[in-house]
């Protein structure tokens, strides 16, 4: 039995949705645990490109797929993604696809209270997705949440509908002068979501627990990234859940002992999207060519990813908060063509060396990374699938990162297709 957890090490996008389609194919379940749909996972199988929200990436290998109770759900997005995957042929039915009855609903208040906040005051700015994430998990965490068992009693969910709107229209209206919401509009529009969702609530802690008994192999499919994390990442620049590996448990209802691998996803440079600080940030051609050769641009709202040299500080920081068994390195066949590679191995801080993530803000603004420079290669390696076939460089720069992190590289990924890969160590195995 082998049950593994996913998750991103840097900030978001470092191609968790590549990896867990590859390895869904030996899991039995795949399980989204926390987030919503400011998540995009994208997958490349046979030359078509399918960017996930919500629904788990393992829906293109069959696997049963599971939205979490840590997840936050917007049912509309949830109904799209299902009509689109309906409409490729892919089977999405409720034997296929479940949905935790503890999950929260994100509602049009969220979103419109994301957006308002977001755009009140430009020096406060998060640069979130816009997506109601932040909105939604407060009203989880002061208990005026909505959930999927109070979605399917019409009685308990008109009267929440009704108790909130007034708060938020308060807030909506008089604070940031933007547009009250119609309670009786919600109702309507979510009766019928309600209708459709209704097959696919269930009790996935009781599911899974049955699963793990029988021997079934789990895969739990992190999203944003170690950083982003509401407690250890760059706060307030993070999103609003936990986003390590710890929160697998607590996102899908399973006792800790059942986890028994933990892959770091590794970009092979760092990226990041939206406000918040970035140590490595590039901002010269170097940076401009990785973010158009990687073609950096945001997989949820399209907005161009800013680009910089890969930072061990902050994998250091990974490793040691998700306990990471190994590590999958993505992205390799970006850095090909340059002369020469950077790679942070601590930070300069008042004339002295820190190599741990600072807390304070403001530290972290004067913190200069301290580089090690290595040769690059010229090689095209999108097309290499044997780890010895590698340029010499590019081996270099693998080992590098993994002495400097003290942690193994399992799988090297050279291209954004499933089979553009280099298994080195299947977690499954
Ligand atoms: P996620 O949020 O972690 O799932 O990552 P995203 O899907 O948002 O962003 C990763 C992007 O890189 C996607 O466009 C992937 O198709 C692409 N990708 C993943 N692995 C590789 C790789 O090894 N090489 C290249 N060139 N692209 C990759
Ligand atoms: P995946 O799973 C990259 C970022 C947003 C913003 C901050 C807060 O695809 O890696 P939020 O909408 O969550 O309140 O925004 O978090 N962010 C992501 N960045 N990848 C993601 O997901 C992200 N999800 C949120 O850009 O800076
Ligand atoms: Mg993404």
């Amino acid at each position: 039995m082998a049950n593994t957890v996913i998750v991103g090490t840097q900030w978001g996008d470092e191609g968790k949705g590549k990896l867990v389609d590859l390895l869904s194919e030996h899991a039995d379940y795949v399980v989204r645990f926390q987030g919503g749909n400011n998540a995009g996972h994208t997958m490349v199988v046979g030359g078509e490109k399918f960017i996930s929200h919500l629904v788990p990436s393992g829906i293109l290998q069959k696997k049963i797929c599971i939205i979490g109770n840590g997840v936050v759900v917007d049912p509309e997005v949830l109904l799209e993604e299902i009509d689109y995957l309906i409409g490729k042929g892919i089977d999405i039915g409720p034997d296929k696809l479940k949905i935790s009855e503890k999950a929260h609903l994100i509602m049009p208040y969220h979103k419109s209270l994301d957006t308002a906040r977001e755009s009140s005051d430009e020096k406060k700015m998060i640069g979130t997705t816009g997506r109601g994430i932040g909105p939604c998990y407060e009203d989880k965490a002061s208990r005026r949440g909505i959930r999927f068992v109070d979605l399917i009693n019409p009685h308990i969910f008109s009267e929440k509908v009704k108790t909130n709107i007034e708060e938020k229209n308060f807030l909506l209206t008089r604070f940031y002068k933007s547009s009250a919401l119609s309670a009786e509009e919600i109702i309507k529009k979510y009766s019928v979501y309600a209708k459709r969702l209704a097959p696919y609530i269930a009790d996935i802690s009781v599911f899974i627990d049955k699963g793990v008994k029988s021997g079934k192999q789990i895969l739990f499919e992190g999203a944003q990234g170690t950083h982003l994390d509401i407690d250890h990442g760059t706060y307030p620049y993070v999103t609003s859940s936990n986003t390590i590996s710890g929160n697998a448990c607590c996102g899908a209802g399973l006792g800790p002992r059942d986890l028994t691998d933990i892959l770091g996803i590794v970009k092979a440079y760092t990226t990041r999207v939206g406000k918040g600080p970035f140590p490595t940030e590039l901002f010269d051609d170097i940076g401009d060519r990785i973010q158009k050769k990687g073609a950096e641009f945001g997989a949820t709202t399209g907005r161009k990813r800013r680009c910089g040299w890969i930072d061990m500080v902050i994998l250091r920081n990974a490793v040691r908060l998700n306990g990471i068994t190994g590590f999958a390195v993505t992205k390799l066949d970006v850095l090909g063509g340059l002369e020469s590679l950077n790679i942070c191995t601590g930070y300069e801080y008042q004339g002295r060396c820190i190599d741990e993530f600072p807390a304070d803000l403001d530290i972290l603004a004067e913190c200069k990374p301290i580089y090690e420079t290595v040769s690059g290669w010229d090689e095209d390696i999108s097309g290499i699938r044997q780890y010895d076939k590698l340029p010499l460089n590019t081996r270099k720069y693998l080992r590098r990162i993994e002495e400097l992190a003290l942690t193994p590289i399992h799988i090297i990924s050279v291209g954004p297709g499933r089979e553009e890969t280099i298994l080195l160590k299947n977690p499954f195995a």
